[in-house]
């Protein structure tokens, strides 16, 4: 497989239409010094965005059924453990036990439809696991 097509499938998330505007994520992983780490991808205000999930209080992941990430008001993401808040576009906690901390955003575009990663994800720096 030609590098460019590989590059192109582990980029690949889903289908634009996939997501609604606080709705349900689309959960996807991504593979980092070997192992799998789970992620999401969502819309919010017109806008697609994706991040790790993974809580920053004690490293759970946000969902309590597959890609339910949003609270009930569809304006923040929710921590299903201890019910942190955090803001969908920047992914900074402002309510709950890691008030400040951020999750790990995932760059991502929209391309032909087709919601992908921007960068090869093996290549994203940062720490995963929780402080
Ligand atoms: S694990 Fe997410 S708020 Fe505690």
């Amino acid at each position: 497989m030609a590098d460019a097509e590989r590059l192109k499938r582990l980029r690949d998330v889903c289908a634009r239409e996939s997501l609604a505007d606080g709705g349900r994520a689309v959960t996807f992983e991504i593979q980092r010094a070997g192992r799998a780490v789970a992620a999401f991808a969502y819309a919010f205000k017109g806008e697609v965005h994706a991040a790790v999930n993974v809580c920053p209080h004690r490293g759970t992941p946000l969902d309590w059924q597959p890609g339910e990430v949003f609270d009930e008001s569809g304006i923040y993401l929710i921590c299903a453990t201890h019910g942190a808040l955090f803001e969908p576009d920047s992914g900074l906690c402002i309510a709950g036990p890691c008030g400040g901390a951020s999750l790990q955003k995932l760059p991502v575009r929209v391309i032909e439809g087709r919601v992908e990663l921007t960068i090869d994800h093996r290549a994203i720096p940062g720490e995963l696991d929780p402080k």
